[in-house]
């Protein structure tokens, strides 16, 4: 597997094979990789003839009281990972790389409405780093394909619309959560976890399988939120939502009874874990 920090080295690669007339299917990442990233790696793969991942901390879409200085930075692992699950480069740039201008003077992106409710409203300006790292990093790669995981499904959502509206010649691919025994998503934040918070984590999993089967029991939307809510809180947790929304936009859910997620984000301790189901 090849390594690059440098936008000139990837460039050279991605043209070379461009020209050789092979697909070239991209995963961006923040790093410390896991199975749920690896899963992404598999898809682009089958997919494609080149794999392309990114690792890099983007420093737009954390929030100014987030965990951007304390986000696990584990290279040197994600490097083998990545080799051994056949990716062909790894571009892995600075900051500077990425905001020639500096973090805070970048050509802003803004996807709306979709962005608008649920994490859009806990963590203001989180989408705008999103999908300003995101357009970027398009530009960069210039891939044929981009894999993205359901986990983030707002963050899904908001690269959809940002590829549709402007018209970027790029295939939206969408891998499904990958799951810890206990059902909780894998996610990197789940390594702040104590042994006792990880176990109570999984109570989020649960939860959103109780709202589909309510949903689908005849319950109304409103009373299963609360009572999702209310269990939540009960479990220890600091709920910033338990929502249920329209797949399609994350509008509000109205008398729909079909095409339909739950949306979960909420606090155990200082760490906020974030999952969804779709009702089907
Ligand atoms: P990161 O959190 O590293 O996630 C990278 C990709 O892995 C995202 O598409 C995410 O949805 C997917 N992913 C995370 N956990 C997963 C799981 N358990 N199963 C399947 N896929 C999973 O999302 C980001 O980075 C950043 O916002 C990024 C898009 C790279 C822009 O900086």
């Amino acid at each position: 597997m090849l390594t690059t920090q440098t936008a000139a080295d990837l460039r050279r690669h991605v043209s070379d094979w461009r020209r050789a007339g092979e697909r070239v299917g991209f995963v961006p990442t923040m790093g410390n990789l896991h199975a749920g990233h690896y899963s992404l790696i598999d898809i682009a793969r089958r997919r494609c003839d080149r794999v392309v991942a990114s690792v890099f901390v983007n420093p737009t879409q954390f929030g100014p009281n987030e965990d951007y200085s304390r986000y696990p930075r584990t290279l040197e692992r994600d490097r083998e990972g990545l080799d051994q699950a056949g990716c062909d480069l790894l571009f892995a740039p600075t900051v500077e790389t990425m905001y020639p201008f500096g973090a805070a003077n970048t050509v802003k992106v803004h996807v709306p409405v979709v962005t608008e409710p649920l994490e859009g409203a806990f963590r203001p300006g989180h989408f705008d780093g999103v999908a300003t790292v995101v357009a970027r990093l398009f530009n960069l790669v210039q891939p044929d394909v981009a894999v993205f995981g359901r986990k983030d499904y707002q963050q899904l959502l908001t690269i959809r619309r940002l590829v549709a509206d402007l018209s970027l010649p790029i295939e939206i691919v969408a891998g499904d959560t990958l799951r810890e025994a206990s059902g909780l998503a894998m996610s990197s934040r789940n390594q702040y976890l104590s042994a006792a918070e990880r176990e109570t984590a999984a109570t989020i999993h649960r939860t959103l399988l109780r709202m589909r089967d309510s949903v689908a029991a005849g319950e109304p939307v409103g009373a299963v939120e609360a009572a999702a809510n209310a269990a939540l809180e009960a479990a220890g947790f600091r709920v910033d939502y338990a929502a249920i929304r329209r797949a399609e936009d994350l509008a509000p859910a109205g008398d729909a009874r079909s095409g339909l997620v739950g949306l979960i984000a909420a606090r155990l301790g200082t760490t906020r874990l974030i999952d969804n189901l779709p009702f089907v």
